[in-house]
């Protein structure tokens, strides 16, 4: 593993060079801790390049696992074209109640959807819905030993061109990728599927990056 303080340095340095944010985004995640939500966002400079991924897509129809307070929703939906929607799906009623306040006050409200349930139980009637093919940009933050389970199912609603993004790849506080962590079997699955092309960047704890042919 990485020097942990040239990490830490790293980290520290692409936060304070690339984390700039707005007042409101600045200040969710206090917000949040005192709401009693935990601090689990990703980091702002995260935010920014799913802003940028989104922007490279068609931005048409955005998809997220993992809602929590709506942080990374908020970069997500200013990266959409201004027709485009992000339908975000969150397990813990409590985090979407908190989301869909900051959400408001973000501003984006009117092109978010939070979908309350279990991500593995949302998808197959979103997947009905839609179609397969129909998604440009899907961010996949939820449940880590489900990663898997979520490509399955995410991966062929993905449009010719579009993204799969997905956070914690490298591992999270609970354990890092070289010590057995729930991603690895994901990282793998998706970096042989010939329909991807992936690759992940080290920003916080992995940001894994995966375009369809
Ligand atoms: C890491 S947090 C998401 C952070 C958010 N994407 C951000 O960066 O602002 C993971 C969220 O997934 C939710 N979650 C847990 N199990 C889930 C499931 N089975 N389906 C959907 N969401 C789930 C948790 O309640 C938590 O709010």
């Amino acid at each position: 593993m990485m020097n942990p303080d040239r990490w830490a340095h790293t980290q520290a340095y692409s936060q304070e060079v690339f984390g700039r944010e707005d007042e409101h985004l600045a200040s969710l995640m206090d917000r949040a801790g005192a709401a009693g939500l935990p601090r689990i966002a990703v980091s702002a400079d995260v935010g920014r390049l799913l802003k940028i991924l989104v922007s490279l897509t068609d931005g048409m129809r955005a998809l997220e696992l993992g809602t929590l307070a709506g942080y990374s929703a908020i970069w997500i939906a200013r990266g959409l074209a201004p027709e485009g929607t992000l339908t975000t799906i969150e397990y813990d009623a409590r985090h979407a109640a908190f989301a869909r306040t900051e959400l408001e006050a973000a501003g984006v409200a009117d092109r978010v959807d939070v979908v309350e349930g279990p991500a593995l139980r949302v998808l197959p009637g979103l997947r009905e819905s839609w179609g397969d093919g129909t998604v440009d940009f899907a961010f996949i933050d939820a449940v880590k030993s489900e990663y898997v389970a979520y490509l399955d199912m995410v991966g062929p609603m993905i449009k010719p061109g579009g993204l799969i993004v997905a956070d914690n790849v490298y591992g999270t506080g609970a354990g890092w990728i070289d010590e057995g962590h729930g991603t690895d079997a994901f990282n793998r699955k998706i970096a042989s599927d010939p329909a991807f092309e992936a690759v992940a960047v080290p920003l916080r704890e992995g940001v894994l990056i995966a375009r369809r042919s």
